[in-house]
């Protein structure tokens, strides 16, 4: 109906390509048969529970007979969060066939040929609006390869659906999905799972929307947000926080002087033949919470030794995003120690049992607040101990400076473990956490399936070569929402690392099969992932001044991981600008990935189609 009645009606449609991971370390499992039919694995595994049970069924041995342990990933990005078992299966059966330690390691190419990779999509949508370009209803269709086999793909594809709204309100919506079946490789979790390529559909569809009315991107993009009143998702979870996500687009739009600088490029524009630039600045709402309800649980194992000393497990892996980093620092906070008195241990499934993957960019909200859970139960019965012990209330006592303050006395932690033991108080616990308020129902497609959002905007502008499709990143302003940072440094650096990601994925990375149904893109060789020179040169990266997340997270921080991929979206649109501007009023014909061939085809179209008119 929504349809029906809109004023005016726009209609498009996009193929959106894959994504190789490219992790620096490969697929790889060491297996150690051990005594009695156990089985020892050491592997890169995003979800250490899943490769157990795994190699559990692949032996025929119960679960308790497999330990698989997680020191550190080379790099994971959803490509080891089920794909890594296959590997360590194998190396389990080699092993317990031959009785050796045996390790299976996939050469690069193999890797890239066998492993699944980012899901690409086909979307199609229809658009109705009115003459301001506010949307009235919208009907959209996404097709994903999914390959040979299930895998992630229903999580994956469900996400898309779930971020074809990126920030904006829709009145009337119908969003449909096909996941195909192709005899091609399994595709499974990249970065983003889906939302990336649901997020660039409807980013397409303001720029379309932008181009017809010959309304700035910016505006259109702001007139459709989320606000009061217009703030129910398609399915049916009210956007709490927009008021972040205004507050995100305004402050950039400020900061990186958009107005002005949209004014200076139509005037190099227009002077210029060959070299077009584009500019835009795309907004980012992500929603945090795996889709599948029961995943949202962490579990942690903390030990005080009566030196001071603590050790800290939980179920999250290290992939270089920093994960342990954060929850040691959440461990020492509570104790009031420095970082160097918590020592981190290597991911073990002996230790912290039933975990669920190091994924959806939840790790740190998950397991810091396990680790929380586990400290703070120590930190009650070191309390109690040292109130009878010293005979002071509850107040008298905290935990800071490497010490603990005991009324007017300081003592080491070192000294009241050393008491509390020889009092017979236990020094070690299990934590838990499950994420509170979670209701989605997948068969009625409705509830509230995350516990919050995440905010982030990113402003590009880009020049194009007419000539050759060769395209620069000229500058990229970030302003991204982490609500209180955890570890800043940390923070940037997964924004940066997932914009380039991001950037890699919308622009040079192309995955090439042949009739034969062959990847001919299966090496560094011809797959080509941004190096340090495709930085942008002039890269800007912020963090949004947030007074915390509204939603009780560790801390109210908030996730990270994920997010600033699609923060690259602005790229895609600003090389999508750089090409409308040949033709005021056409709207270009621009694939992703925007690789020269890709820019070079948009803009002989347009040539085309001025050459016509
Ligand atoms: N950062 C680095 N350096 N390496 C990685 O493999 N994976 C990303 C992201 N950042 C990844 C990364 C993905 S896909 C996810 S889901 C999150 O980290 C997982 O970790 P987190 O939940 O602790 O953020
Ligand atoms: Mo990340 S794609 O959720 O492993």
């Amino acid at each position: 109906t929504g349809l029906a009645t809109a004023r005016q009606r726009l209609e498009g449609s996009l193929q959106i390509g894959g994504q190789e991971h490219f992790y620096l370390e490969g697929q790889v499992s060491l297996a150690v048969p051990g005594e009695d039919g156990d089985m020892f694995v050491h592997t890169s595994s995003q979800h250490p529970s899943e490769t157990q049970h795994v190699i559990a069924r692949v032996l025929g041995v119960p679960d308790a007979a497999v330990t698989v342990e997680v020191r550190r990933m080379g790099g994971g990005f959803g490509g080891k969060e089920s794909q890594a078992n296959h590997w360590a299966g194998i190396a389990a059966v080699a092993a317990r066939v031959t009785g050796h330690p045996c390790k299976m390691r996939l050469d690069r190419d193999d890797d890239m040929i066998m492993t699944g990779k980012r899901h690409d999509f086909r979307a199609d949508w229809v658009l109705g609006h009115d003459e301001n370009g506010l949307v009235r209803a919208i009907d959209m269709r996404f097709f994903a390869r999914c390959g040979y086999s299930a895998d992630l793909s229903l999580g994956v594809v469900d996400r898309a659906m779930f971020h074809a709204d990126s920030s904006y309100f829709y009145p009337d919506a119908l969003i449909h999905s096909r996941r195909l079946k192709t005899n091609t490789c399994s595709n499974t979790a990249f970065r983003g799972f889906g939302g990336p390529q649901g997020m660039l559909a409807a980013e397409l569809m303001m720029d379309t929307l932008a181009i017809r009315l010959g309304i700035d991107p910016l505006d259109i993009r702001k007139r459709n947000f989320y606000r009061d009143g217009r703030d129910v998702t398609p399915f049916g979870m009210k956007v709490e926080e927009h008021a972040t996500l205004h507050a995100v687009v305004d402050e950039l739009e400020e900061s990186s002087d958009y107005r002005a600088r949209r004014e200076a490029i139509a005037a190099f524009n227009s002077t210029s033949p060959i070299l077009k630039k584009g500019l835009a600045l795309t907004p980012v709402k992500f929603g945090i919470s795996f889709t599948l309800k029961h995943l949202n649980q962490a579990g942690a194992l903390v030990h005080l030794y009566t030196d001071g000393s603590i050790h800290l497990n939980h179920g999250g892996t290290e992939m270089g995003q920093g994960l342990f980093q954060k929850v040691a620092q959440v461990v020492a906070e509570e104790f009031g120690v420095s970082l160097d008195r918590v020592k981190i241990t290597a991911t073990h499934t002996g230790k912290v049992p039933n975990t669920g993957p190091t994924a959806a960019s939840s790790g740190t909200d998950l397991n810091g607040m396990a680790a929380k859970n586990a400290a703070e139960k120590i930190r009650a019965r070191l309390v109690a101990f040292a109130c009878e012990r010293f005979q002071v209330e509850p107040d008298a006592i905290s935990f800071q400076d490497n010490g603990v303050r005991i009324g007017e006395e300081t003592i080491s932690l070192g000294q009241l473990a050393r008491e509390a033991h020889m009092a017979r108080i236990q020094l070690s616990a299990t934590g838990f956490y499950a994420t509170p308020g979670i209701t989605w129902d997948r068969p009625s497609a409705s509830g509230q399936p995350f516990f919050y959002f995440a905010y982030g905007a990113a402003c590009s502008e880009v020049t194009i070569d007419t000539m050759t499709g060769e395209m620069r990143v000229d500058r990229v302003d970030i302003l991204h929402d982490v609500g209180h940072s955890l570890n800043p440094a940390i923070d940037i650096g997964q924004i940066e690392g997932g914009f380039v990601q991001g950037m890699g994925w919308l622009t040079t990375e192309e995955l090439v099969w042949d009739d034969a149904g062959r990847l001919r893109t299966h090496a560094p060789s011809t797959y080509q992932t941004p190096t340090a020179s495709d930085v942008p040169e002039d890269f800007r990266v912020e963090l949004f001044g947030s007074s915390g997340n509204p939603s009780p997270t560790v801390y109210r921080s908030k996730a990270v991981g994920e997010p600033p991929v699609m923060l690259a979206i602005s790229v895609f649109s600003a090389i999508h600008d750089a090409v409308a501007s040949l033709n005021p009023g056409t709207v270009p014909e621009l694939d992703a990935p925007a690789t020269p061939e890709q820019i070079l085809k948009a803009v002989s179209h347009m040539k085309r189609s001025r050459a016509r008119a």
